[in-house]
C-alpha cells in the first residue's frame, strides 16, 4: 500500500467529501479535518488579497493589500523573452508567499480570439504556441519558489459577453489547434499546481463537466496531475462535474444539508470517483500547504523588476523620421489625462492595491526634463487645450487610452474606438502639427483613426506600475524598445471574423473562423492591418540569417545568424514560422513555431539556436481523432513578422500519412437556449416578483447588483452564479426556482 492509499484509507468519508469543495472563497481543503489548507488569491500581475469581504469592496483596490503591480499578461507576452516573463513569475510568487498565499491564480491564458474581449488585457496572445511558451515559463518562475498557480481558464472563454451560460461552439480541430494546444504547451513546460476550468460551455457540455477537455486531453494525453478546479462559481451540476474529472468547485456552495452524503449514500458518489480525485488532491495540499515564510517584500526590487518587463515588452509601433528617442534637452510638450492617471491595469479580478502609482509626468518633473503638460480634457472630458499655439514648434506627446474598468473581467468592450473626446482632441492637435508621438494604453487593439498623420507610437498595453519609468527610458533612449505585438492590430472591428455575431446571441458562439484566428485568418485573406503579429521597431537595425536546420529524433535545432548593423545595442526576436503547401488536410499558411530573443551589440553577430519540438508541428487530424505529425515537406520560414518572411527553407519530416480533410467549421445544428433550471439568467429571473421580493428580503435589488459585479454583466449570468458567491443562498434559490419559471411563464402568455 502505498502512502496516498494509506492517508486514503484512514480518511473519514466526511473529510474525503469535504475536499469536493472550498471553504470560503479561498481556502482548499486539508484531507485531515486538523490539517492545513492551501490558500489562494488573485491576480496574474499582482496579488489581490481583500483585507475584508464584504461583497461591496471585492472590485475596490482599497480593500487589497499592498503589491507590485507588474505588468499585465497583455504587456509581458509582447516581451517575447521567456527568461524574463520567469523572472517576473519568481518576484510575483515572493509577493503571494508573503501575504500565505500557497497559490497564485493565474496566469490567464486564453486565446484573443476578438478585441472586444473585455479581458484581453489579461489574456497573451492571439497565438497558441507564443501563449502556451510564456504562460509556462511564468509558471516555472513561480512553481520555483514553491508557491503554487493555476493556468486559466481552460478553456475557449473568449468573451465575457454571458460567460457562464455561452456555449462556444467549435470544430474538434479547431478546439484542439487552436484554444487547447496553448494550455497543453504551458502544462508540459511549466507543471502548474493546478488547472481553472472555466464558465463557458464547449459545444453545449459545460468546462467543468467535459470529460474530454479534462480527461482525454489533459490527463490522458498531457499527463498532468495537478489539481482542476473550477472558476469561481462555474460549476452547473457538482456530480457531473466530479464524474467527468474536475476535482474542486470554488468557492464552496450551500447546498441542502447533507448534500454530498445523500449523494454518497445513493451511489451518485463512489469509493473509486473519491479514490481517483484523492490520487490529485493528497498530493496537492501535501505540496503546496507547507510554504516558506518571508518576512517582508522588497518592493523597491520588484518596481525594478516590473519596469524591466514593461521595457522589454513595450512595442514602438511607428518612428517615422526618427522621432523616438527624444533630446531630453529640447522641449515638449506632453498632452493628455492618461499620462497623469495612467491606466497600468485592468478591472476585475485582477485589480490591485499598487506600491507605486505611476505617472509619466511626474517623473519628466522630477528628471528636469524641459516640457509643458496639458491634460487637455477634464474629468467631463471636455477639451481646453491651453496649448494650442505652443505645439506648432515643438514635438508633443500625446496619451490616450480607454477609461479605467473600460476593460474588464465580466463584461466586453462595446466597440474597438478610443473615446470620443480623446479622438476630438486629436483632431485638433493635427490640424496644427503632426510631429506627434502618440502612447496609446489600452488592453486589447484599438482603432488608430490618426495612425497615417503621427510620426511615432508606442503600445504599451497595461504594463503595471513601472509603466511611467519604462516609457521615460524608452521615449528618451535610455533603452531600446524591443517589443513585438503579440495580437494583430487590425484597423476596424468589422475585419474581424465573427465580429458580426460576437454579442448577438448570448447562449452560442459559433467559433466559424475555426483555426483561422488573428494572424492566421488576417494573413490568409491579405487583410490590411495596421500592424501584424510579431511587429515591434527598434533603435538599432538587424540582419538575420537562418544557417542551418538539424532534424534530431528529439527536436529540431535551427541555428540564426543576428546581425546588428546599427550603433545602438539592441535586442531583437527571432521568429520561426512552418507551413506545409501540400497538406492532405486544411491548414494555416504558416504559423509561429519557434521564437527567440537576443542581445546584440552595435556591428556585431550572434548565433541564436531555437528548438522546435515535435509535439508543436502536430495538427489534429479528425479522422484518427489524434494530434498528428503529417509526413512530408514543410516550409519553415524565418520572419520579422507574421507578414515580414526574410527566408524560406524546405525540410522534409517523418510523420503519418493524413487522409484528405477539408475545412469543416463549427456544428451549426448545436443551438442552446437559456434552460429553465438554476442556469436562468438574472435579467430573466429579476423581470420576476418572486425573485424581486427575495432579493429584497436580502437587502438587494437590481442597482446594488449592477454596482457591485461588472455593471450589467451581472444580469447576463446564471442566477446559481449569485448562489456560489454568497449573495444567495443556493437551497433558497433552489425553493422559489418553480414559481419563478411559474411566473415567467405566466408573462410569456
Ligand atoms: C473570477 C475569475 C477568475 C478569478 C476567480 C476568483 O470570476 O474568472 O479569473 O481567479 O473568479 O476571483
Amino acid at each position: 500500500m502505498n502512502k496516498i492509499e494509506k492517508i486514503i484509507n484512514e480518511m473519514t468519508l466526511s473529510e474525503k467529501l469535504n475536499t469536493l469543495h472550498g471553504t470560503s472563497f479561498w481556502l482548499f481543503n486539508s484531507y485531515k479535518a486538523d490539517g492545513e489548507g492551501v490558500v489562494c488569491s488573485d491576480g496574474p500581475n499582482g496579488v489581490r488579497k481583500m483585507q475584508n469581504s464584504n461583497i461591496e469592496e471585492v472590485f475596490s483596490p482599497i480593500n487589497f493589500v499592498k503589491c507590485t503591480t507588474f505588468p499585465t499578461g497583455s504587456t509581458f507576452a509582447c516581451s517575447f523573452d521567456q527568461n524574463l516573463v520567469e523572472k517576473m513569475g519568481i518576484a510575483l510568487a515572493h509577493e503571494f508567499q508573503f501575504y500565505k498565499i500557497n497559490v497564485a491564480l493565474g496566469p490567464a491564458a486564453c486565446i484573443k480570439r476578438n478585441p472586444l474581449c473585455g479581458r484581453n488585457f489579461e489574456y497573451l496572445s492571439e497565438d497558441p504556441l507564443l501563449s502556451g511558451y510564456i504562460a509556462g515559463s511564468y509558471i516555472k518562475g513561480f512553481e520555483s519558489t514553491g508557491c503554487g498557480t493555476s493556468l486559466k481558464h481552460y478553456v475557449a472563454n473568449n468573451q465575457e459577453y454571458g460567460r457562464q451560460v455561452n456555449s462556444s461552439n467549435l470544430s474538434l480541430k479547431c478546439l484542439r489547434d487552436i484554444y487547447t494546444k496553448g494550455f497543453e504547451i504551458a502544462v508540459r513546460e511549466g507543471n502548474p499546481a493546478s488547472i481553472m476550468v472555466s464558465y463557458n460551455k464547449i459545444n453545449g457540455v459545460y468546462a467543468c463537466e467535459n470529460s474530454y477537455i479534462l480527461e482525454d486531453v489533459m490527463r490522458k494525453e498531457i499527463g498532468y496531475k495537478g489539481l482542476f478546479i473550477s472558476d469561481w462559481t462555474a460549476v452547473n451540476d457538482p456530480l457531473k462535474s466530479l464524474h467527468a474529472g474536475l476535482n474542486v468547485e470554488m468557492p464552496e456552495r450551500d447546498y441542502e444539508e447533507g448534500f454530498y452524503e445523500k449523494a454518497y449514500k445513493e451511489g451518485k458518489i463512489k469509493n473509486e470517483d473519491l479514490t481517483k480525485h484523492l490520487n490529485y488532491y493528497i498530493p496537492f495540499i501535501d505540496k503546496y500547504s507547507d510554504q516558506k515564510e518571508l518576512s517582508s517584500i522588497d518592493f523597491e526590487k520588484h518596481l525594478k523588476i516590473a519596469i524591466e518587463v514593461a521595457e522589454n515588452s513595450i512595442v514602438l509601433a511607428k518612428n517615422e523620421d526618427n522621432f523616438f528617442p527624444l533630446n531630453s534637452k529640447e522641449e515638449v510638450i506632453v498632452i493628455g489625462l492618461r499620462a497623469r492617471d495612467m491606466n497600468y491595469y485592468g478591472g476585475g479580478s485582477s485589480i490591485t492595491n499598487s506600491y507605486y502609482k505611476p505617472d509619466f509626468v511626474r517623473i519628466l518633473t522630477d528628471k528636469n526634463i524641459n516640457f509643458e503638460y496639458d491634460s487637455a480634457y477634464d474629468d467631463e472630458e471636455n477639451l481646453n487645450l491651453a496649448l494650442l499655439e505652443k505645439i506648432k514648434n515643438q514635438k508633443v506627446l500625446v496619451f490616450l487610452g480607454c477609461d479605467h474598468q473600460e476593460e474588464s473581467e465580466g463584461y466586453d468592450r462595446k466597440d474597438m474606438k478610443l473615446p470620443d473626446h480623446q479622438l476630438k482632441l486629436m483632431n485638433e492637435i493635427l490640424k496644427i502639427t503632426n510631429n506627434v508621438g502618440v502612447i496609446v494604453e489600452s488592453g486589447s487593439v484599438v482603432e488608430l483613426p490618426f495612425l497615417d498623420n503621427i510620426k511615432g507610437l508606442f503600445i504599451p498595453y497595461f504594463a503595471g506600475e513601472g509603466e511611467d519609468f519604462a516609457l521615460y527610458n524608452l521615449i528618451y533612449g535610455f533603452a531600446n524598445p524591443s517589443g513585438k505585438l503579440a495580437e494583430t492590430w487590425i484597423k476596424k472591428y468589422d475585419d474581424c471574423p465573427g465580429s458580426l455575431t460576437y454579442d448577438k446571441d448570448i447562449f452560442n458562439s459559433y467559433y466559424d473562423e475555426d483555426i483561422y484566428v488573428g494572424y492566421r485568418y488576417y494573413d490568409k485573406y491579405k487583410i490590411n492591418v495596421n500592424f501584424p503579429f510579431g511587429f515591434g521597431l527598434s533603435y538599432s537595425k538587424f540582419k538575420l540569417n537562418l544557417l542551418r536546420v538539424a532534424i534530431n529524433s528529439k527536436d529540431i535545432k535551427c541555428e540564426v545568424e543576428v546581425t546588428n548593423v546599427s550603433e545602438t545595442k539592441g535586442k531583437e526576436v527571432v521568429q520561426l514560422y512552418i507551413g506545409k503547401k501540400d497538406s492532405n488536410i486544411y491548414r494555416v499558411r504558416r504559423e509561429l513555431v519557434a521564437f527567440s530573443k537576443a542581445v546584440v551589440y552595435p556591428h556585431s553577430k550572434k548565433k541564436v539556436v531555437l528548438s522546435i519540438n515535435y509535439s508543436d508541428l502536430r495538427v489534429f487530424d479528425p479522422t484518427k481523432n489524434k494530434m498528428t505529425l503529417e509526413d512530408g515537406d514543410y516550409e519553415l520560414y524565418l520572419c520579422n513578422s507574421s507578414r515580414d518572411e526574410i527566408s524560406v527553407t524546405k525540410i522534409t519530416l517523418k510523420g503519418e500519412k493524413i487522409t484528405k480533410y477539408d475545412f469543416q467549421g463549427p456544428d451549426h445544428s448545436l443551438v442552446f437556449k437559456e434552460n429553465e433550471d438554476i442556469n436562468l439568467l438574472v435579467s430573466s429571473a429579476i423581470k420576476t416578483n418572486v425573485f424581486k421580493k427575495y432579493l429584497t428580503s436580502v437587502g438587494l435589488d437590481e442597482e446594488k447588483l449592477k454596482n457591485t459585479f461588472f455593471k450589467d454583466g451581472f444580469l447576463k449570468n446564471p442566477i446559481r452564479c449569485l448562489a456560489g458567491l454568497g449573495i444567495l443562498k443556493y437551497r433558497d434559490v433552489e425553493l422559489i426556482l418553480p414559481e419563478i419559471i411559474k411566473e415567467l411563464r405566466e408573462t410569456k402568455k
